[in-house]
């Protein structure tokens, strides 16, 4: 059976750490002007990967397309016009048909058990290009972000050069609980990093979802912890970085007004930053799109602490590394690293 990427919590510590060095590897060689090793950038010549969205988008879309296309694959994109499905066939019907012809399936869908059914049919991998609950995608780039911006000044304080080497970073999730926080929380805690999440009371992370967030195991000497908040200055407190999604996800249009009256004094500000003390080196984090609620403009675009566009780039990197361990290597990640 093939091996697919619904959650971070498909992963190992080892195995995610492992993920994140190679989309750091890769990206370092075709950056530089060099190229993929040969038998890599032709594994999926004469190959398609299937890409059926039923929600918008930029990132998640143009990384895929350019990764597969580095590997010498053919990315099929379907949006929800232009297939059968939901109208006039069933989600059974459409997971054996598409993956019977295709190498790979990214799938974006609303209800995560959407991406669950079509991997328990389909015969090849299914990758979860966001769904309600998980986005595995970007929190490969936001993690292969962090490791490039912070690994290098831990290593000069003479941290140890083993894994990513981000153990006991803070960061701190001040707005709505949803699918990419989920992701960053399990990834955080496989990965030795503390995370302080501040939501309105009334939009607090599923006590399942933070039970299942909790079971995250690590390999890590010191393990990350977590904490929940319903004051954003409290989780702030000491934070190497903050971060922060919209607070309307597709799908929600309908609550936006009830939203934004919920989220009221969550927006990202530096104000916010220094009456909770994070640190004072603080970066900010953001998968975009960006509205302008939930984080200042004089945040969002200070180049000496945003890493905003560095986060939005990485997503290519990382759909590579994903792509070369799920469907190249077909699923055998731990021990594959060149990092
Ligand atoms: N961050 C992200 O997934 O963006 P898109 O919705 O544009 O793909
Ligand atoms: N939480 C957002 C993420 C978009 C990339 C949404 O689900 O719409």
């Amino acid at each position: 059976a093939p091996r697919h990427l619904l959650s971070i919590a498909d992963l190992t510590p080892a195995e995610l750490t492992t993920l994140i060095l190679n989309a750091y590897t890769h990206k370092q060689t075709l950056k530089s002007g060099l190229r993929l090793h040969h038998s890599l950038s032709t594994s999926l010549s004469g190959k398609t990967v299937a890409m059926t969205f039923n929600k918008r988008s930029t990132r998640t879309r143009v990384s895929t397309e350019g990764a597969v296309a580095s590997l010498g694959g053919h990315p099929m994109f379907l949006g929800k016009e232009d297939i059968q499905l939901g109208v006039n066939e069933s989600l059974y019907d459409t997971s054996v048909v598409i993956s019977s012809m295709v190498s790979a399936w990214f799938a974006r869908v609303g209800p995560h058990s959407d991406v669950a059914e079509i991997a328990k049919n389909s015969s090849v991998p299914v990758i979860n290009a966001l769904s309600d609950d998980f986005h595995p995608l970007q929190t490969i780039a936001d993690f292969l972000t962090i490791h490039e911006v912070f690994h290098a000044d831990r290593m000069r304080e003479g941290a140890q050069n083993k894994g990513l080497g981000l153990e006991g970073l803070k960061i701190a999730w001040v707005g709505d609980a949803n699918n990419v926080l989920y992701d960053l929380a399990i990834a955080s805690l496989k990965l030795g990093v503390h995370i302080s999440i501040a939501t309105p009371k009334t939009h607090s992370i599923p006590p399942p979802m933070l039970s299942l967030i909790r079971s995250s195991t690590t390999t890590t000497p010191t393990p990350g912890t977590i904490t929940t908040t319903n004051i954003p200055s409290e989780a702030v407190h000491n934070a190497d970085i903050l971060v922060t999604d919209t607070w309307v996800s597709m799908g929600q249009e309908h609550e936006k007004a009830a939203r934004l009256a919920a989220f009221q004094g969550f927006q990202i500000t530096k104000e916010l930053a220094e009456k909770g003390g994070a640190k004072e080196g603080w970066r900010f984090m953001h998968c975009l799109p960006r509205k302008k609620e939930e984080v200042s403009d004089e945040v969002f675009y200070d180049q000496g602490r945003s890493l905003v566009w560095r986060e939005a780039e990485n997503r290519l990197w990382a759909a590579l590394a994903v792509l070369e361990g799920f469907v190249v290597n077909r699923g055998k990640i731990e021990g594959s690293g060149r990092g």
